[in-house]
Order: structure tokens, then C-alpha cells, then sequence
């Protein structure tokens, strides 16, 4: 597959066919993945490869609280799960919000669910220090995540980068036993897409890239 090709049709899928997805093409994604980058070239990437059902189930439990909250929120015409704007979304309102099954289901109807961990003892989080949530750690960890959405699209199979379980991580670590210095950064439901999408919805480069400063003039194609 064309490297652009993939790039511009890799989509978050969340539905999936019965086919299964066999250890070795599993393994065969994961040997391609590896080639991502890392701070310092650590690779503290670790995998948790989920089948068993109940354990599926329990995934999908423990994001039904933070998936509450993120249809709460959008409802209410937030950007959910941000750390700038404090929620105006109250607790009661959060509770009688239907769990939005989108969010959960995949975990369970997927072929497989990759559980996506990160040994934070070898992160350079270089932003720790600063008041703000951090983000550099998860460069370390999600450009593996990315390669493994493509490596799966060469091969026909799709899945998504999901992060509302993370919010119950001390939940995730005793369930699957992963030690308090390893983070989860990603649960990731993996299978054969009902159907691909081949027309993402996203951003212009002007609307996003501007030049020499923030609020500079925007980068747009030089004329022919
Ligand atoms: C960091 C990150 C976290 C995400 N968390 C979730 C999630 O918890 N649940 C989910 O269904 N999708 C999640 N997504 C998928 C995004 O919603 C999806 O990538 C985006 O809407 C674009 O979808 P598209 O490629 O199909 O257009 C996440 C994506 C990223 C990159």
C-alpha cells in the first residue's frame, strides 16, 4: 500500500466483521510497528494482548464512567476531557447520561483488544517541571500506537486509538496485573472493518500552519 494512501484513509474504526485477527498477523503488525520513534530511543512500549472475554467486559465497565462524561460534556457544547475550561457539567448530570455505546462496545465485539503500555520509568517527560498537564510522554508511546493502526491498514485491518479507560487506570493496572510505574496509554480495539472509509474529516494546512509566529499569516501553497 502507498504510504499516502495509508496515511490519508487510516480512520478510527469501531466496527468490525467476525473475521479474526490470529496471533501471527497480530505479530506481524507489531514487528512493523516497532520501527517508531521514542525519546531516546527507549521503547518502553509494552503490549497486553486481550481475548478473553470477561476481561473484555470489564473494559468496556471501567470506560463507561469517563465515555458518561465525555457525551456530558459534548452535550453541553464542551471540548470534553480538557484540562484549560473547568467542566460547568455536574455530577448528577454526568450519572443519569446514557453510557454512549459507540465507546464501548468496540472492546467487546472487536477480534482483539490491544492494551497499550508505557515503562514510565524510562519517559523523558521534559515538560514536567511546567504547569500544565504533561503531553511529551505520550510521544513516546503514541507514534507506536499510530504505527500500529498502519501497519493494520496494509493488511486491511482497522481499529482505534481509545483513551477513556485510562481514566481508571489503577482499575486497568490491578486487572491486568501491570505494575504502578508502567502508564496505559491506549486501549486499542483491533479487527476487520465493516467498511473503510476513505474520506477523513480533518483541517486545511492554512487553517492550522502559520508563519514565523502564532497568528502569523497562514501557509498556504505557493501560486503556480
Ligand atoms: C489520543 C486519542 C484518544 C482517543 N480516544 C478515543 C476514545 O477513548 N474512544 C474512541 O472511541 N475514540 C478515541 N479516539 C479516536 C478519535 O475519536 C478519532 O481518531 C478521531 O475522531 C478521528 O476519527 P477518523 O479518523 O475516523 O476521522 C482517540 C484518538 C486519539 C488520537
Amino acid at each position: 500500500m502507498e504510504l499516502y494512501d495509508a496515511m490519508r484513509t487510516t480512520f478510527a474504526a469501531r466496527e468490525f466483521t467476525d473475521e479474526p485477527l490470529p496471533d501471527a498477523t497480530l505479530a506481524q503488525i507489531l514487528d512493523r510497528a516497532r520501527f517508531a520513534p521514542s525519546g531516546g530511543n527507549r521503547q518502553g512500549w509494552r503490549v497486553i494482548v486481550v481475548r478473553d472475554p470477561a476481561t473484555r467486559k470489564t473494559l468496556a465497565e471501567l470506560t463507561a464512567p469517563a465515555a458518561k462524561r465525555y457525551a456530558a460534556q459534548q452535550q453541553a457544547g464542551e471540548n470534553p476531557w480538557n484540562t484549560v475550561d473547568p467542566t460547568k457539567v455536574d455530577a448528577a448530570t454526568i450519572e443519569r447520561t446514557p453510557v454512549p455505546v459507540r465507546l464501548t462496545e468496540p472492546l467487546v465485539r472487536a477480534a482483539v483488544v490491544l492494551v497499550l503500555c508505557v515503562d514510565l520509568k524510562v519517559v523523558a517527560a521534559t515538560d514536567q517541571l511546567l504547569q500544565r498537564v504533561g503531553v511529551v510522554g505520550g510521544a513516546s508511546i503514541y507514534p507506536f500506537a499510530w504505527n500500529i493502526l498502519l501497519s493494520a491498514r496494509a493488511l486491511g485491518f482497522g481499529g482505534t486509538i481509545t483513551t477513556l479507560t485510562v481514566s481508571a487506570e489503577p482499575k486497568l493496572q490491578e486487572l491486568l496485573g501491570i505494575p504502578r510505574h508502567v502508564a496505559v496509554a491506549a486501549v486499542m480495539p483491533l479487527g476487520r472493518p465493516v467498511k473503510q472509509l476513505s474520506k477523513l474529516k480533518r483541517k486545511t494546512v492554512p487553517e492550522f500552519a502559520m508563519l514565523e509566529r502564532w497568528g502569523g499569516p497562514p501557509l498556504t501553497a505557493p501560486r503556480p
